[in-house]
C-alpha cells in the first residue's frame, strides 16, 4: 500500500484533519500527519478540529503530535502540505522537497491563526477529493 503523510506547522489542526477527512473517503492507502515544528509536539488534536470534524461525521482516534523525521520522509510515498511556507519548512527540516505535494493550488491557510476551521475543513475535503479523482495519489 502506497503511504501518504500530511504535514503543516503544528500538526494538530490541518495535518490531522487532511489524515481523518482522507481516511473517511479511502481505506487504499496508509495515512499518518506530522509536523515540521516543534511548537504542539505531544499535544492532543485541537479542540476546534475536533469539534469540527464531529460537525462532519468524520472519525478520528487518539491523536499525539509528532515532527516528521528524515525516515518517515524517506518511508512515504507522497509529502501533503497546505501552504507553500510547510514546503519551505520541510525543504529546511528535511533538506529535500521534491516529493511534496501541496494539497490545493492555493495556500490553505492556519486555521490556528485565522480561526476559522469551516473553511479550512473544506479546503481539505476539497483537496482530498481532488488528490482522489485525479490520481495524484
Ligand atoms: P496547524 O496549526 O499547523 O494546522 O496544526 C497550528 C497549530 C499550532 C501551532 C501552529 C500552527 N502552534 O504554534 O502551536
Amino acid at each position: 500500500m502506497k503511504k501518504v503523510m500530511f504535514v503543516c506547522l503544528g500538526n494538530i489542526c490541518r495535518s490531522p484533519m487532511g489524515k481523518y477527512i482522507l481516511k473517511s473517503l479511502t481505506n487504499d492507502f496508509i495515512i499518518d500527519s506530522a509536523a515540521t515544528s516543534t511548537e504542539a509536539v505531544g499535544d492532543p488534536l485541537y479542540y476546534m478540529a475536533k469539534r469540527t470534524l464531529d460537525k462532519h461525521n468524520i472519525p478520528y482516534d487518539n491523536h499525539i503530535a509528532k515532527q516528521l523525521t528524515k525516515d518517515m520522509y524517506d518511508e512515504y510515498d507522497y509529502i501533503i502540505v497546505f501552504e507553500d511556507y510547510n514546503k519551505e519548512c520541510v525543504k529546511r527540516l528535511i533538506g529535500d522537497d521534491s516529493k511534496v505535494i501541496k494539497l490545493l493550488p492555493t495556500n490553505i491557510d492556519d486555521p490556528w491563526y485565522t480561526r476559522d476551521f469551516e473553511k479550512a475543513y473544506q479546503d481539505i475535503y476539497d483537496g482530498c477529493k481532488e488528490l482522489l479523482l485525479n490520481h495524484v495519489i
